[in-house]
C-alpha cells in the first residue's frame, strides 16, 4: 500500500473520466493509480449491421441493407425517409414483428435478433408498445376494454387503464366504441394502451398521418410528453422532415440505407414547428 497521496486529478477524454491518483511510497517511487469511468451513457437499443431482404418471384427487395445505429434510454427518435425507404421495416425489426435476414438487434440487454418466435411473442407483449397510423383498436371493445387488453396482456404493467386514460385526457371516454371517437381520440386511445403496458420503448409508425394538422401536433406533443415525463424511448418514424426539428435524435434512410445520424442539441417544442 502506498504511504502517502501527493496529488489527485481528473482528465476527461474521449467520453471517459480517468481519475489518477499520484502517490509516492516507502521507497520514494512514484505510484499512479488511475480509474477510468465511461461518461458516455450505454445504447439502450443497438442496430449492428442489420439487413432484411425480402425475396419475391422475380426479384429481391433490401428493405434494411446494412443498417447501424445506437439510441439512448428515454430519447425522443424521429427516423425520416421517403415512401419505400424501409422506415416500417425497421420498426417490425426492432418491434420483435419480424426477424432481420442477419444482424444484430439489441434491446436493452436483449439480442432480439436471436430470438424464437415465441420469445418474439413474449417480448412484443411485455417490453414494447406500439402506436400505429390507423390505431389498430379492437373495433368491437370499449377505448377502456382495449386498454385493458392490453394490461391484462402485458404482467408487469403498473398503471391502471383508467390511469391510461386519464393520462391521455379521454377519462369520460372510457365507455365509447372506437366508432364513436374521431381519429385524435382513437390515437389518444392507441397511446394510452402503449403506457399501460409500462414498456420501456414505444414504436410510433406515422402515428399522425391520418390526422389533421392540428390534431396531429397535439399528438406528437403527446408523445413528446410521455418521453420526456417517463423516461420511455420513444421513435417515430415519419416521412414529415419537419418533425426532424423536435428529435433528441434524427435518423434518415433512402431506400434501404442509412444517409445521416444527427443529434439536436436543442430540440423544438412541436408548437414551433410548422409545415
Ligand atoms: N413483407 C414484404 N414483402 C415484400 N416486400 C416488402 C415487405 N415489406 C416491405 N417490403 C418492401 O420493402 C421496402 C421498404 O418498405 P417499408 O419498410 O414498408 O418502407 P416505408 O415504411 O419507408 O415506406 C419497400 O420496397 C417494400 O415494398
Ligand atoms: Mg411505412
Amino acid at each position: 500500500m502506498p504511504s502517502k497521496v501527493a496529488g489527485v486529478g481528473f482528465i476527461l477524454c474521449f467520453n471517459t473520466f480517468y481519475f489518477i491518483a499520484i502517490t509516492l511510497d516507502k521507497s520514494d517511487f512514484f505510484c499512479y493509480v488511475c480509474f477510468m469511468v465511461e461518461t458516455q451513457k450505454e445504447a439502450f437499443i443497438r442496430f449492428k449491421n442489420v439487413k432484411k431482404t425480402f425475396n419475391l418471384s422475380n426479384h429481391v427487395v433490401h428493405a434494411v441493407d446494412e443498417m447501424s445505429f445506437d439510441i439512448l434510454e428515454g430519447e425522443f427518435v424521429v427516423i425520416v425517409g421517403p415512401s419505400g425507404a424501409g422506415k416500417t421495416t425497421i420498426l417490425n425489426l426492432l418491434g420483435g414483428m419480424d426477424n432481420p435476414t442477419s444482424g444484430d438487434i439489441f434491446v436493452g440487454e436483449k439480442n432480439i435478433s436471436k430470438f424464437s418466435s415465441k420469445q418474439l411473442t413474449e417480448f412484443r407483449r411485455t417490453d414494447i408498445g406500439f402506436v400505429f397510423q390507423f390505431y389498430n383498436l379492437m373495433p368491437n371493445l370499449t377505448a377502456l376494454e382495449n386498454i385493458s387488453l392490453a394490461s391484462q396482456l402485458s404482467p408487469g404493467s403498473l398503471i391502471t387503464a383508467k390511469d391510461a386514460l386519464k393520462s391521455v385526457n379521454l377519462e369520460d371516454r372510457g365507455h365509447h366504441f372506437p366508432s364513436q371517437m374521431s381519429g385524435g381520440e382513437q390515437q389518444r386511445t392507441s397511446i394510452a394502451r402503449s403506457v399501460t403496458k409500462n414498456s420501456k420503448l414505444i414504436l410510433c409508425d406515422e402515428p399522425t398521418g391520418a390526422l389533421d394538422y392540428i390534431t396531429g401536433k397535439k399528438i406528437l406533443a403527446l408523445l413528446h410528453s410521455i418521453c420526456k415525463e417517463r423516461n420511455i424511448t420513444i421513435i417515430l418514424v415519419t416521412h414529415n422532415s419537419a418533425l426532424k426539428d423536435m428529435a433528441d435524435k434524427v435518423i434518415v434512410v433512402k431506400c434501404g440505407k442509412i444517409e445521416s445520424v444527427t443529434i439536436n442539441a436543442s430540440p423544438k417544442p412541436i408548437e414551433e414547428i410548422e409545415w
